[in-house]
């Protein structure tokens, strides 16, 4: 069995549809949550499904440590990032080298960067004027959303589409795509 981590910021339907996806799996277990927030939806999410979550400070996950111990003592393998809004820092990056994932709304190098997340994300696509947005999974390095690119997929964006319209678009792609990358990584590792 291949344990994973989730590290989730908000409302966390990414993670619940991974959790979801890995319920009977043989191969593949979402063994913990982890979020820089206590109030957010991933928690009430995941934990309907029997999944622990847990919540680190600020100086707990800069110090990585902590962080480490808790992956250690539910013997993860892979991490996981669904909507999770803080850099991984260098000591967990070193522990766990190829082995972290994330999910960008919208098809990279565009619109990625420190403050490109979530809506902001969708609402300069929809402001830009772009004929089409998307999702694209990528390996996590030390840069926000710079890391290798493992899939991307693209939906239109109309001229008349707000930006909730298009992170509908958007997340339907996620939930579509992102269990399934994430298995394949896994098997063919
Ligand atoms: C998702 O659309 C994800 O791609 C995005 O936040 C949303 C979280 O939704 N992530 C980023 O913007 C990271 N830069 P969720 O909490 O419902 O899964």
């Amino acid at each position: 069995m291949r344990n994973i981590a989730i590290f989730a910021s908000g409302s966390g339907t990414n993670a619940e549809n991974i959790t979801r996806y890995f319920t009977n799996s043989e191969n593949v277990k979402v063994a913990l949550v982890l979020s820089n927030n206590r109030n957010v939806g991933v928690h009430e999410r995941v934990n309907k499904l029997g999944v622990p979550s847990f919540v680190f400070s600020r100086d707990e996950f800069a110090a990585g440590t902590p962080i480490l111990e808790k992956l250690a003592e539910y013997d993860v393998c892979f991490i996981v990032l669904a909507g999770f809004m803080n850099k991984i820092s260098d000591v967990i990056l070193r522990a766990f080298p190829g082995k972290i994932v994330n999910i960008h709304p919208a098809l990279l190098p565009r619109y990625g960067g420190k403050g490109m997340y979530g809506m902001h994300v969708h609402e300069a696509v929809v402001k830009a004027g772009e004929k089409e947005s998307g999702i694209t999974i990528h390996y996590v390095n030390e840069r926000y959303d710079e890391g290798g690119i493992i899939f991307q997929a693209s939906c239109p964006v109309l001229p008349s589409d707000t930006p909730e319209e298009v992170a509908n678009k958007v997340h339907a792609l996620e939930y579509k795509h992102y269990p399934c990358v994430i298995e394949r990584l896994l098997l063919t590792d």
